[in-house]
């Protein structure tokens, strides 16, 4: 059978197949992903979900800089050993404002999703400043620094600027407020604190490193560890789950 004149040229000549394959398959993956950045529903919206405070934007900022995520993933798999490990699954909407994510690709050390109120913050203390004094067969490396330095929040509203700028749904008045608020969580009879619960609500507010005379970096990160996994209330999910 004589092919069509068009077809042949594909056939015959390798480089013009490979052209005529990578246009089709690039305009199939355009039309499967341009959507999605258009969606609104592309996240599915949960409850409970707020942006960080600019005290746990600032513990994110630590644990980004120590590298962290090089040990640790903050994703739970969808697979029954880990639900039954660290709890539910991980939504999309759990990270989507986190910039850049940290779901990690390693694990030497356990997922941290939502490791928030699993220890006390005494615990975290003692394990961030040396991991052996609670878990005697760790390799987790110490930080005690982070107890002694104190925390640099001087350009935190620009912090809290910049990720209203890329999506995250800060309110003026919370950029305006990130300095006052970072304060206000780390004390309960503080001045502030009707007005910083008021933009964010269930926030942690105690003083956290157990050291009210200093703000340092673990105060902020420890603000963050306890945050991690606490925002949405898992009860409603796991119950829907049971009834099927
Ligand atoms: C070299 C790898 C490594 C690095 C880097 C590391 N960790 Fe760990 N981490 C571990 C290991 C292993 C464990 C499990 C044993 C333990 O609890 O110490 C762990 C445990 C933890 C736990 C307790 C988790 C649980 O559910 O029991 C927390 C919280 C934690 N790490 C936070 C951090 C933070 C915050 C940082 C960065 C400042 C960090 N880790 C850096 C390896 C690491």
């Amino acid at each position: 059978m004589k092919l069509p004149i068009k077809h042949a040229i594909f056939e015959k000549n390798s480089i013009f197949l490979l052209l005529g394959i990578l246009v089709m398959v690039s305009i199939g993956g355009l039309v499967e992903i341009v959507p999605l950045f258009y969606l609104e529903n592309t996240i599915e919206k949960v409850e409970g979900m707020r942006p960080y405070t600019p005290l746990e934007l600032s513990g994110r900022n630590i644990y980004v800089r120590e590298g962290c995520y090089v040990c640790h993933s903050q994703m739970i798999r969808s697979t029954r050993d880990e639900v039954e490990r660290y709890g539910h699954y991980s939504l999309a909407a759990e990270s989507m404002y986190d910039h850049p994510f940290q779901w990690g690709s390693k694990r030497n050390g356990p997922d941290l999703a939502r490791v928030g109120n699993k220890y006390s913050d005494e615990w975290h203390v003692e394990h961030m400043t040396k991991p052996s004094s609670v878990v005697p067969e760790t390799i987790m490396p110490g930080y005690p620094f982070l107890a002694q330095t104190k925390l640099k929040y001087a350009n935190i509203a620009l912090d809290l600027r910049t990720n209203q700028i890329i999506g995250v749904p800060y309110t003026d008045q919370q950029v305006e407020n990130a300095i006052a608020d970072l304060k206000a969580q780390l004390d309960e009879d503080s001045d502030g604190y009707d007005a910083f619960i008021e933009r964010y609500p269930s926030a942690q507010v105690r003083n956290f490193d157990g050291n009210p005379a200093q703000i340092t970096e673990l105060d902020a990160l420890i603000a963050y560890l306890q945050m991690l996994g606490t925002l949405v209330d898992f009860s409603l999910y796991n119950q829907s789950e049971n009834n099927r």
